[in-house]
């Protein structure tokens, strides 16, 4: 069982994951009113990583028999002025949801709430994954130049990216692991 306190926070965190969701879906349907179908489907991908953090800490609090309680979930941009913009806000908001991580590692260390640190490694370890995708996708995008053939050829690579995470939660999702 994990205490109030850390049952609020997991389920604020909840929230911001779900946001992280809405926000590259967003950037996906933006990149697809302009016609650039793989960097649509690479936000699409990322949506649903972003659906399986939030589901992964849902089913935590279903399994420490904690309440769910959802928020309203922000409205994200509706369009942004280039894929650069993009990515540059997506760095910077899984910046603060890196921060967003480490307070809960903090406040489950000060709770001595070892079940909720262990829990929450998985995530520390998926946000240096996650940063140093946006900043590897930037630093491409400096190197390729935003249009024409540079934009065209990363556009092709980006769609590449496939979902390899669960997608399906009425199963369930298993607390370590990716769900895939
Ligand atoms: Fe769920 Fe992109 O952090």
């Amino acid at each position: 069982m994990i205490s109030k306190a850390m049952a609020e926070t997991i389920n604020k965190q909840i929230n911001n994951e779900m946001y992280s969701a809405y926000l590259y879906m967003a950037m996906s349907a933006d990149c697809s009113s302009k016609g650039l179908n793989g960097f649509a489907k690479w936000f699409m991908v990322q949506y649903h990583e972003e659906m399986l953090h939030a589901m992964k800490f849902y089913n935590y609090l279903l399994d420490q028999g904690a309440e769910i309680q959802l928020q309203g979930i922000k409205e994200p941009p509706k369009t942004f002025a280039t894929v650069r913009e993009m990515f540059e806000k997506t760095l910077e908001h899984e910046k603060f949801i890196t921060k967003s991580i480490n307070e809960i590692a903090n406040q489950a260390q000060k709770e001595q709430d070892h079940a909720t640190f262990t829990f929450v490694q998985w995530y520390i370890t998926e946000q240096i994954e996650e940063e140093k995708n946006d900043t590897e996708i930037l630093q491409r995008l400096k190197l390729a130049g935003e249009s024409g053939p540079g934009l065209f050829m990363l556009d092709g690579a980006l769609g590449a990216r496939a979902v390899t995470v669960q997608t399906d939660f009425s199963i369930g999702v298993p607390i370590t692991g990716a769900g895939a």
